[in-house]
């Protein structure tokens, strides 16, 4: 069982307060300028992967009084819990073992008495035969076509993880296959996407742990009514469907063949599942040598963050100064911002990752917490953002800390514009930190030959406070190892931010409300009747869509 030590009330937490009433006095441009030693202490090199601090908003005082609010929170009983199979998922009565998926120990890990290892060795291999099957064109189409489109149905976490990390490893994809990721019940996701396939090359993975999430659900039904409609004879559908699941009997009632179905198991979080059966289409579409490169990498930080001191731990660190951030400098939402195309989709899966998980405002002993927990994490890759938001986030009012992300070696050479990515990124963060005052403001201006009215005048909008806090995680290069490694970086992260504000990490009952109230709002809507729904705003909405009251007769055919 994890602590219920609630952390506001501790002596580590009153101090910190204080550190932070004392950091606030000095604009941290200025502290950061007075340490230049920072630049190279404030860095932390952990397999290749460099993780560069010197602008966030911390001196050596706050790390030390991070430390020990960590040792109070009896961090490493924490981990040692997690690592080990307990049930540190307590309202869902589980363990929390996605660490398990990607782990070449063999000394026995029991679950419930049972050693999950040889399950996790079968699955794994069992989904590196058959993605060798899907390649080589040994599986084919009911017509004898080879496969070439595979399409993963599943949402939230049956899908942003692999989403995001085939993305991320364009570079590294194989030829043979295209695979395609639907997750949205809108029919603009998965029917424009049938419209230009050929039945006879597709392969569908009906990804959900539940096998009941609504969504994936229509859209598994549509994809299967589309390849009957196609000419797909009954009794081929093996050849096209298969799925990632928990539960079997749904499986096998939606008329999978338990051959085509890879098992995961509850001790796996959804959101933390892309190393198990769910990442199958990483698995054929990278090649499974490459899956497994992606596991290795995420248990070479599993080692890191198990073993290494506080003062040099990634994820620890990581955790702790988004902590800090949030509870003592009060800054309400976390930017990630690579400096790399494909991982377009990482600020996304880390969105579901980090705020699914910490999203509570409930401590693990029932009561409401007195501080708050995850911050909002957004994001888009640089250097598009700074012709988007980053006017907000250099001159808006809210100060947001940013984690720049970005690898040293370029997935694609492109003339000389990994440089120009990487100048981009460092001006953006020296920027950040540095501001502009007045009189530099005001020689700029000069040198641009704007005259003095104008330019007193203009000084007010062309002034940049700076003091914007950032970090920067340098990856060698985006390979599958390397995406391994970052990933299980944020998911230790989370993890130590949940132990630290004492919240359970792995449940997410707060999804549930919205998906019981569909159902009946469903039913109206099918039988055109809103009369028995209770919340008058709702009903009335209703009215108005059935009615002629709007522009457009609702429709759904
Ligand atoms: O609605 C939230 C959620 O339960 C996520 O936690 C999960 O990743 C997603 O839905 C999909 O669930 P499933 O894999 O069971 O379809």
């Amino acid at each position: 069982m994890l602590s219920r030590i609630n952390p506001s009330q501790t002596p580590e937490w009153s101090h910190l307060r204080g550190l932070a009433n004392e950091f606030e006095r000095l604009p941290l441009k200025e502290r950061v300028h007075a340490d230049p030693s920072r630049a190279d202490r404030y860095r932390l090199e952990v397999g290749g992967l460099v993780w560069d601090y010197s602008r966030s908003a911390s001196d050596d005082a706050i790390w030390k009084g991070l430390e020990a609010l960590a040792e109070r929170m009896e961090l490493s009983v924490a981990i040692e819990a997690y690592f080990k199979g307990a049930p540190i998922n307590e309202t869902e009565g589980r363990a929390v073992l996605h660490t398990a998926l990607r782990s070449s120990e063999t000394a026995p890990l029991l679950v419930q008495g049972r050693d999950v290892r040889p399950d996790i060795a079968e699955v794994l291999g069992r989904m590196g035969r058959f993605s060798e099957e899907v390649l080589s064109g040994t599986l084919r189409g009911w017509t004898g076509k080879r496969i070439q489109s595979v399409i993963n149905i599943g949402i939230g976490g049956s899908d942003l993880g692999p989403a995001m990390a085939y993305e991320a490893l364009r570079a590294h994809r194989r030829p043979e296959v295209e695979v395609y990721y639907v997750s949205n019940v809108d029919g603009s996701h998965l029917a424009p996407l049938l419209e230009k396939r050929s039945a006879d090359e597709c392969l569908f993975i009906i990804a959900s742990k539940t096998f009941t999430t609504q969504e994936t659900m229509a859209n598994a039904e549509a994809a299967k009514r589309w390849m009957l409609e196609q000419g797909m004879p009954e009794g081929q559908a093996e050849r096209h469907f298969c799925a990632l699941s928990t539960n079997a009997p749904a499986v096998a009632a939606f008329g999978i063949h338990p051959d085509r179905m890879f098992p995961f198991w509850d001790w796996v979080g959804g959101r933390y599942s892309m190393w198990s059966a769910i990442g199958l289409s990483l698995s054929i579409g990278l090649g499974h040598d490459r899956f497994l490169q992606l596991l290795k990498g995420a248990e070479a930080m599993d080692h890191h963050f198990r073993q290494a001191p506080w003062s040099e731990n990634l994820p620890v660190k990581m955790g702790l100064l988004g902590l800090w951030y949030r509870n003592f400098l009060s800054f309400p939402s976390l930017a990630i911002l690579p400096y790399d195309q494909n991982l377009h989709r990482f600020a996304a899966y880390l969105q579901q990752t980090d705020m699914e998980s910490n999203g509570k405002s409930v401590g693990r002993d029932g009561h409401r917490l007195d501080y708050p927990t995850a911050p909002l994490v957004w994001g888009e890759p640089g250097t598009n953002g700074q012709h988007a938001f980053y006017q907000s986030l250099h001159q808006g009012f809210d100060r947001i800390p940013m984690d720049f992300l970005a690898s040293v070696r370029p997935s694609y050479a492109l003339g000389q514009q990994h440089s120009m990515l990487l100048a981009n990124l460092l001006a953006q963060a020296e920027a950040f930190m540095n501001g502009l005052n007045p009189e530099e403001a005001r020689k700029s201006m000069q040198a641009e030959g704007l005259d003095p009215s104008e330019t007193e005048r203009l000084l007010p909008y062309r002034v940049f406070q700076g003091n914007r806090p950032s970090t920067i995680l340098w990856l060698p290069e985006l390979s599958p190892y390397y995406l391994g490694m970052l990933v299980a970086s944020y998911e230790h992260k989370i993890f130590v931010q949940g132990v630290l504000w004492n919240v359970f990490s792995f449940d997410q009952w707060g999804v549930e409300l919205g998906k019981k109230l569909a159902k009946p709002i469903f039913k109206a809507l099918l039988e055109q009747n809103p009369s028995g729904i209770s919340d008058p705003f709702t009903r009335r909405n209703l009215e108005q869509l059935l009615s002629a009251e709007f522009p457009q007769r609702f429709d759904d055919r």
